[in-house]
């Protein structure tokens, strides 16, 4: 978190003028303990150089050593089984039909190859926001300088105190030239919540599609009853197939 407000800073937010909340109120997160970071310090970036809890990394450790074992039948017969279970399993988390689900080494290569895919012309244009995670928004301008398109940067109010500031912000910059909006659904350097079904319905009947970022989401306690929150996330993911790093993360509180 200190490097994310950090970095907030030298994106032109005055580091230091708000507070974000981070509260434990998932009950099923993992302990404290169950990390292997350093009980001196009071670790709090689990955005940009998270850690992994400890019997996350076991399982991990397990998955590497079968392979090891037998490189080419681990690769040949028993990964795509594995990872069909997966996609199960990770769907019923949130709520996604597995058919939709694709695996995605972390949320910037996921960013990047929807972007990639993304035919742009010299006319379009593309939607961020300035609280953006800065490698998305980086490839969000890399695609759009290669085919000559235009980035247009939403100035998000912060701090905010409704939900609506956000999506006016958004749509007052929808022209008739924007393709997709790159939008987080908790943003990196400010922790605040978008309301993200909203922007996605309101951006879908102006004829622009949304990028979700969905990093940390899933793993978050929301606000919302869990019902609510696997619908969102299932637009979320249905939209762009996309999330990534989040389980373990510590819960948000709203803004
Ligand atoms: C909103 C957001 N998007 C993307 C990323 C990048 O995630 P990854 O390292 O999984 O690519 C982060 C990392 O903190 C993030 O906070």
């Amino acid at each position: 978190m200190v490097s994310s407000l950090a970095a907030a800073g030298r994106r032109g937010f005055e580091a230091g003028t708000s507070v974000i909340v981070i509260t434990m109120s998932d009950s099923s997160a993992p302990p404290a303990g169950a990390w292997l970071l350093d009980p001196e310090v009071t670790y709090l970036n689990h955005g940009s150089f998270g850690s992994c809890p400890g019997p996350v990394l076991d399982v991990q450790g397990d998955f590497r050593r079968r392979f090891e074992r037998e490189p080419v039948r681990f690769v040949d017969s028993v990964l795509e089984g594995l990872l069909d279970e997966t996609r199960v399993s990770v769907g019923a988390f949130v709520g996604a039909d597995p058919q939709d689900l694709v695996f995605v080494a972390n949320a910037t290569t996921g960013v990047n190859t929807v972007l990639q895919s993304l035919p742009l012309g010299k006319a379009d244009e593309l939607i961020v926001t300035d609280h953006a995670y800065n490698a998305c928004r980086n490839a969000v301008e890399h695609y759009a300088d290669r085919a000559g398109a235009r980035v247009v940067v939403v100035r998000v109010p912060f701090p905010v105190s409704d939900p609506e500031e956000i999506v006016h912000a958004v749509l007052a910059m929808v022209t008739p030239r924007t393709r997709l909006a790159l939008l987080d659904h908790v943003t990196s350097p400010t922790a605040i919540i978008f309301p993200i079904e909203r922007l996605v319905r309101e951006l879908e009947s102006r004829g622009v599609e949304t990028l979700v970022d969905g990093a940390h989401a899933p793993g978050h306690g929301s606000p919302r009853s869990q019902g609510d929150r696997r619908h969102v996330l299932h637009r979320e993911l249905s939209q762009v197939g996309l999330c990534a790093q989040s389980c373990g993360d510590a819960p948000l509180a709203a803004p």
